[in-house]
């Protein structure tokens, strides 16, 4: 049946998009206030999930933080995020699915020659589907001067 081939290859091509308006901080920095819209695209049959997040400075909507990767399930609700950010830096994190909310923490973090200081030294990440419109993503790091783990973002994303 056609129509039905369809809808399954449909459902398993979904893309999902999500956008907020938010603020961010950290110790050593001014807080500040950006626009970020996050996509998450299912890879047909593959246990994969193509994710990008693009954020843009309030006012001026200028492009800030970028980055793009895939989420891979290993199974067992064990998943590996691994992403690319534009400004220099690679993190392979991982973690696991626990309900409605996925847990990752870094395991590796590239760095390219010349990036900007302080590196990033570790990552940790938790997204909550808090309702079926409501995601919550929660972003902590530690840096070269700042070695306890610390929160740099809370986002709070509508479904587009
Ligand atoms: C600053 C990392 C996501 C906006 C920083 C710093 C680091 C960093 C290491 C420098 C902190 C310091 O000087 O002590 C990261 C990582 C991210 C991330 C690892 C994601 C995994 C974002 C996002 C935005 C953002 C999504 C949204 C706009 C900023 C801003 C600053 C900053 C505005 C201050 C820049 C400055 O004053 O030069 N971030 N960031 N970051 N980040 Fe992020």
């Amino acid at each position: 049946n056609g129509s039905r081939r369809y809808a399954r290859v449909a459902a398993s091509n979904r893309v999902d998009n999500w956008k907020m308006d938010g603020t961010g901080k950290y110790p050593t920095i001014k807080d500040f206030r950006y626009n970020e819209t996050v996509e998450f695209r299912r890879c047909g049959m593959q246990p994969l999930v193509a994710y990008s997040g693009s954020s843009s400075h309030f006012e001026k909507g200028n492009p800030m933080h970028l980055e793009s990767g895939f989420l891979r399930s290993r199974g067992s609700g064990q998943v590996s995020f691994m992403v690319a950010h534009n400004f220099g830096l690679s993190s392979l994190e991982e973690g696991e699915i626990q309900g409605k909310e996925i847990k990752l923490k870094s395991q590796s973090i590239g760095r390219m020659t010349g990036a900007k200081d302080p590196s990033v030294t570790e990552i940790e990440r938790v997204f909550t589907l808090t309702d079926e419109n409501t995601l919550v993503q929660k972003l902590s790091m530690k840096t070269s001067t700042t070695t306890v783990m610390t929160e740099h973002l809370v986002a709070t994303y509508t479904r587009e």
